[in-house]
């Protein structure tokens, strides 16, 4: 794993020129992107650079999660996230753009999903880690081999992101996301991290034991992983 601990305002700069790399070096480039609060900065980049002629025409996208039970109108799903803050913006082909579904038949909707991805590998796949470990929602104890599947959320995870909803009894319980094995299929992948918070989940990610305890963990056997965090993310690490 290579690692680079820069400000804070430089760490979305450097993984757009991740992502600028491989939209602009491949003539159908497939990015794998995630929701959280850590990653708007990079799509607002990604917007900025379609504003100064930067195409994502025959760009296609999958994201790693969605919450169960709330459809992709709601304020609080992720396909909206993702539209709000970067499709909407762009001159992406939405057709070309995939978040899993949380709604109707949910094998189904794992099964489309795994499908699509064994068609279309993600050439570069964004990532955040949560306060537990977790890498999309595969929280701590989910098999290395999983695919896309429902999870049930832990109460570190629902409160984590409990910020995002008016009160927390409003977060939903349930999420269907990709796998750990999806994850590992991505030809690169950047882990963006920051703040205190993320310490401890950063040092068992990078000089833990490779073990199911910390989800993160199984990056270290990923030929190709840059993680670009801050001072206060990397202030465990040896
Ligand atoms: P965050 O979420 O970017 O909002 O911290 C990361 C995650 O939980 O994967």
């Amino acid at each position: 794993m290579k690692i680079e601990v820069l400000d804070n305002s430089n760490i979305n700069s450097r993984a757009y020129q991740e992502i600028l790399s491989v939209v602009t070096g491949k003539a159908h480039p497939v990015l794998g992107l995630a929701t959280g609060t850590t990653p708007i900065g990079l799509y607002q980049l990604m917007v900025n650079g379609y504003q100064q002629g930067v195409s994502y025409k025959h760009v296609s996208t999958y994201n790693l999660d969605e919450y169960v039970g709330i459809d992709g109108g709601n304020v609080n799903s992720y396909r909206y996230f993702m539209n709000h803050h970067l499709f909407d913006h762009i001159d992406i082909d939405k057709d070309n753009t995939h978040v899993p579904c949380g709604v109707g038949d949910l094998t189904e909707q794992c099964n489309n999903y795994n499908n699509m991805l064994s068609q279309q590998p993600i050439d570069i796949q964004i990532l955040g880690i949560g306060v537990n470990g977790h890498i999309a929602f595969n929280e701590p104890n989910t098999p290395m081999d999983s695919t896309t599947h429902v999870v049930a959320l832990t109460d570190s995870t629902i409160k984590a992101n409990a910020r995002l909803f008016a009160h927390e009894q409003l977060v939903p319980q349930q999420a269907i996301t990709m796998g750990l094995a999806n994850i590992m299929n991505a030809k690169k992948i950047v882990v963006l991290a920051t703040g205190q918070g993320k310490a401890q989940a950063v040092k068992d990610m990078v000089q833990g034991k490779v073990s199911v305890a910390c989800p993160a963990s199984i990056l270290q056997n990923h030929p190709d992983v840059l993680l670009l965090c801050d001072k206060q993310a990397a202030m465990l690490l040896d």
